[in-house]
């Protein structure tokens, strides 16, 4: 059973207030490298996999997508999704990605953002979004980067020179991760980079692009609390497309 951790009061107040949450997508750094790894959406059929408040939904169909349906665990998190959109071509379902089948040859892109580390059964879900997507459908997601999530206690360390650390330990060790974010015990699941492409290859998908995201120089000048994220990436971006 997930943990839907989304739907409780704490974190969705600590969570809400993010500046990725409060101004969209411009406010997620790594918003510009996912653009460039999308297909063109015109037309396309879209399923957004943890689509959270719809930021992305909406996005896609401004681009000219022809449906997108978004699917998330939280009933908060649909709500706040159904509140901000006003369009037919957009659905939000409740739904959790441990379990989620979508109909067969359905879809022509399934994205997701910062969702499947939450998942448990990673090598379901891709054989599931493999079968849902058309010959040559595209999947582009970001994950948390297993070098980030590996850590016991992810957190920074300072070294005697006042250098920045972040651990890396029982990196090879796959499975639950409990960390404090805003609330204690938030559960997530680990994968080794071999584990998660591999995964991907293994089901029938061919991986067009890997982007393990450091902010530009641009970005560290204009908010100078991003450099950290050049001392490790935080984020794995992939798209791949079925063969
Ligand atoms: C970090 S948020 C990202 C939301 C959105 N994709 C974005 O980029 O703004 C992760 C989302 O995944 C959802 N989620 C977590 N576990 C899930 C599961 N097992 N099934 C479906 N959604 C899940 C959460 O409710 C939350 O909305």
């Amino acid at each position: 059973m997930a943990q839907n951790i989304y739907d409780d009061p704490k974190f969705f107040a600590g969570y809400s207030q993010l500046p990725r949450q409060v101004h969209g997508l411009k406010g997620a750094p790594e918003w510009n490298a996912i653009k460039a790894m999308l297909p063109p959406l015109e037309g396309k059929r879209v399923a957004d996999l943890g689509c959270g408040f719809g930021w992305a939904s909406r996005w896609m169909r401004q681009q000219g997508a022809a449906s997108v349906m978004g699917y998330d665990l939280s009933e908060k998190m649909i709500g706040r999704a159904r509140a901000d959109t006003d369009d037919e071509a957009i659905h939000y379902r409740i739904a959790d990605l441990d379990r989620l089948e979508l109909p067969v040859d359905s879809f022509d892109l399934v994205y997701s953002a910062l969702a499947f580390h939450y998942v448990a059964d990673f090598d379901r879900l891709v054989g599931m979004m493999h079968r849902a997507l058309t010959l040559g459908g595209a999947l582009v997601f970001t994950i948390e980067h297993p070098i980030f999530m590996a850590a016991s206690q992810p957190d920074w360390i300072e070294d005697e020179q006042g250098r920045k650390i972040w651990p890396v330990n029982g990196y090879s060790i796959e499975g639950e991760r409990r960390t404090n974010w805003f609330v204690d015990g938030v559960l997530k699941y680990h994968r080794t980079m071999g584990t998660t492409l591999n995964t991907l290859i293994r089901q029938g998908f061919q991986i067009d692009r890997i982007e393990e995201f450091a902010p530009t120089t641009a970005q560290i000048s204009e908010n100078p609390g991003l450099a950290e994220e050049l001392e490790r990436p935080m984020m794995l971006l992939v798209s791949a497309h079925t063969t």
